[in-house]
């Protein structure tokens, strides 16, 4: 059998541990053979490729980003996008294909299996936003770095007697600024699912001034403030699923608490430094068995299905249950960060 790789979406720490675990075990195990297709779903809808076996793999465990590249193609919105891809697929003699990707990749693997085409899919994000899996590999990184921010920032926001605004990566989910913020003591969490009321978070702000403690406030990019309250943010350009680039909100909401409150507050961003380099010993494990369960999928031709890990198992689900709605914070998650506010 020959199998197809690719990985599509924002890169995380793991890919490369999955291409490695896929390859290695469909060549050792099941005698496959592999193509890798570059730059996510421009790779099969435009016939890139690159050679896939165990030399292209040796080494690339800890290694961050993807050595297949990726990109945001939507081949759907593309005229023809999806015959191009079957075509491609039946050019390079491939009976079935691992996508590894987050809602996005995996959304256009979940209709591409609907029209016939086999694939198997491993869920990736570090927003670890995808439903039907506990964790998402990348994620763990991800707070890590975060976490590790925050501590250092912890120091110098009080030697200055500075407010402090972390803004972390999160477009729709708060799960990075939500674990961050409670493994590194943040007095204020701000994430996309709870609407923040900037009147709020100055009276926290002022609250921890007076333990003589600076306030270390940490906002997911896709928080935003209360409808009708009187803060603002703009909206940037889409990208090709329609998302809007975001980015802003920290230096925004620095701005506000500073005019506000008379306390000086910086913002600081860590944006892609999230995403790059090494991945953590969780995130080397759990890519490295989803990547071993998926091509064991393949091998049992259990199509239309995404590795998932539920407890310390890896299960099959249908690629569906994972791209039909995001894995949001449930309020009572976020009601535990909030015995530490102010
Ligand atoms: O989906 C992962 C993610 O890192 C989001 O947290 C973030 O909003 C987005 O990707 C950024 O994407 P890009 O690198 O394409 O700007």
């Amino acid at each position: 059998m020959r199998v197809g790789v690719l990985t599509g979406g924002g890169d995380c720490p793991g890919l490369n541990a999955v291409i490695r675990a896929v390859v290695r075990k469909g060549i050792g195990e099941y005698g496959f053979d592999f193509v890798g297709f570059r730059d996510g779903w421009r790779g099969p809808l435009e016939n890139v490729t690159m050679p896939l076996g165990i030399d292209e793999v040796r080494g690339i465990l800890p290694r961050g980003g993807t050595v297949l590249k990726s990109s945001r193609t939507n081949p759907f919105k593309i005229d023809g996008g999806v015959e191009r891809i079957k075509d491609n697929l039946a050019a390079n003699d491939v009976d079935a294909l691992v996508a590894i990707g987050g809602e996005d990749t995996l959304g256009v693997a979940t209709k591409l299996a609907a029209l016939d085409v086999n694939v198997v899919g491993v869920p990736k994000t570090i927003d670890n936003d995808l439903s039907g899996t506990d964790f998402t590999f990348g994620f763990d990184t991800a707070v890590n770095i975060a976490m590790e921010a925050i501590d250092r920032l912890h120091t110098t926001a009080e030697s200055h007697h500075r407010v402090l605004v972390v803004e972390v990566m999160g477009r729709h989910a708060g799960w990075i600024a939500l674990h961050a913020g409670i493994a590194g003591g943040a007095n204020v969490v701000l994430i996309p699912e709870q609407p923040f009321d900037i009147g709020r978070v100055c009276e926290y702000v002022e609250k921890r001034f007076e333990s003589h403690y600076s306030p270390i406030i940490v906002v997911s990019e896709g928080a935003v403030p209360v409808e009708g309250g009187d803060m603002t943010v703009a909206s940037g350009e889409l990208d090709a699923f329609g998302h809007v680039r975001l980015g802003g909100i920290g230096d925004r909401l620095a701005g506000e608490i500073e005019q506000r409150t008379g306390k000086e507050a910086r913002a600081v961003v860590l944006g892609h430094v999230q995403r790059g380099g090494t991945p953590t010993a969780f995130d080397r494990w759990l890519a490295t068995r989803f990547g071993l369960h998926a091509i064991t999928a393949v091998a049992e031709k259990d199509y239309g299905k995404m590795v998932a890990l539920r407890g310390t198992d890896i299960v099959r689900v249908p690629l569906s249950e994972g791209t039909g709605e995001l894995k949001l914070v449930k309020p009572e998650q976020y009601a535990e960060a909030q015995v530490f506010f102010g």
